[in-house]
């Protein structure tokens, strides 16, 4: 593995490759690398012949300065284990690096997406996403780019920048890992204690009892009954919401599928998502 601490280093170890034809797989992530993200890694190096991994913590994206401030750090470790994952490539540039004094920061409409659950509780992230992926992506130039869906509102903005701004990467989103207890696999799981962690799998418990419920009730009735399951717990609540998956509305009287239930909660002042289909879309039939 090759490690550049300069985007210019890396677009020139990049240029020969891209002359040989070689597909070029992108992970972003902000470091404090865990299960999840060598799982994208995995998937990139299946479908890849190079695999570029960025670590970046993105200023423009955190509406919170005391949530940047906090947010782990674990270089050595994120290198050790993009080692053992085979990456071949990662860049750790720096913020002036990432954005120069003259840089003109991508923005684009995002509509609702905004407006809900992570849009709504974290005014400016989405756009602060757009700014930094659409950055690696003209440094980079990458066939594919591969994101975690845990982040499923991230997955489906950075679908939406790509279609807007008509860009040539392929947005793959990968399926969720999590821990033996059900808790989503995220950097912010490093500042949880033992105890904190087991806790914290009410919010995987709650998704899965909001699927048995998904069959038998509305979708407003099965999410009032997910919030009474939830607050049995000790995290805090900052919301809980049943939508559609495409256009994010949310669901009450009727179900679609692949309705989706995205909860955000904090543990301490240490704030969590997760996301799961409620309703299953349906299977697409191969006849041969
Ligand atoms: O999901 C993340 O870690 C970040 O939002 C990303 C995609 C690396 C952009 O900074």
């Amino acid at each position: 593995m090759e490690s550049f601490r300069t985007i210019e280093s890396l677009q020139s170890a990049l240029t020969s490759l891209k002359n040989q034809g070689k597909k070029i797989g992108f992970v972003p992530t902000m470091g404090a690398l865990h299960g999840g993200h060598i799982k994208l890694v995995e998937y990139a190096h299946k479908e890849c012949d190079v695999v570029v991994v960025s670590i970046f913590v993105n200023p423009t994206q955190f509406n919170n300065a005391g949530d940047l401030e906090k947010y782990p750090k674990r270089e050595k470790e994120d290198l050790q284990m993009l080692e053992e994952a085979k990456c071949d490539f990662v860049i750790i540039p720096k913020v002036d690096d990432v954005y120069p004094e003259e840089y003109q920061k991508n923005t684009i409409e995002l509509g609702i997406i905004d407006k809900v659950m992570e849009g709504e509780f974290r005014p400016g992230h989405f756009q602060g996403v757009v700014n930094v992926v659409s950055r690696f992506f003209e440094i980079i130039q990458p066939d594919k780019a591969y994101f975690g869906n845990k982040d499923f509102q991230q997955v489906a903005v950075i679908k939406l920048m790509v279609k807007q701004l008509n860009l040539p990467v392929e947005v793959v989103g990968v399926p969720t890992k999590r821990l033996p207890n059900g808790l989503a696999m995220s950097s912010r799981n490093y500042r949880l204690s033992e105890s904190e962690v087991q806790e914290s799998s009410i919010i995987y418990k709650t998704l899965i009892k909001g699927r048995e419920w998904a069959s038998k009730f509305s979708p407003a009735v099965t999410r009032q009954k997910m919030i009474d399951y939830f607050q049995q717990g000790n995290l805090k609540l900052e919301y809980l919401q049943i939508v559609h998956p495409e256009s994010m509305e949310d669901l009450n009287q009727y179900w679609v599928p692949g309705a989706i239930a995205g909860i955000a909660a904090f543990s301490g002042d240490v704030r969590l998502i997760d996301n799961m289909e409620l309703i299953e879309e349906p299977q697409e039939l191969h006849t041969h």
